[in-house]
């Protein structure tokens, strides 16, 4: 069973950003599979540390890309990435400190935020990209 599933509505046509993206969804999908089975706080902690340092591996391909075609809107969308990450480090501390557990809450976030980011910031990159042969 799945939280959620990659659509071709998602692309924002870049094949990395498209595979590091379904890979986001794959490792929450993963927490959520482990959260229903009732898996402890070693698992959902590996989990929450996988989707931690992949999600900074992909915002910094983003950055990078952001800066060789000098992305008008890239402050904007730098302050959502850092928003986010502090997000997943926060969830990270609490799931180690195992007084409160990763919660359904949680796991609806991490899903709304994801969803929200490609839909609007990160296809608002996506001419521009392609325009700079970016793909
Ligand atoms: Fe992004």
């Amino acid at each position: 069973m799945e939280l959620f599933s990659w659509k071709n509505d998602y692309s924002v046509k870049v094949g990395s950003i498209d595979s590091d993206h379904q890979k986001l969804f794959d490792i929450i999908n993963s927490l959520f599979t482990a959260m229903s089975k009732g898996e402890g706080r070693q698992v959902i902690s590996g989990l929450v540390k996988e989707l931690q340092s992949y999600t900074i591996y992909h915002f910094n391909r983003e950055e990078t890309f952001f800066r060789v075609t000098s992305y008008p809107n890239a402050a904007n969308h730098l302050e959502q990435h850092k928003i986010f990450v502090s997000k997943v480090k926060e969830y990270k501390e609490k799931v180690d400190k195992g007084n409160n557990d990763f919660s359904p809450e949680m796991l609806t976030y991490l899903k709304d935020w994801l969803l929200n980011h490609i839909l609007v910031t990160d296809k608002a990159y996506s001419d521009h990209f392609t325009k700079n042969g970016i793909v």
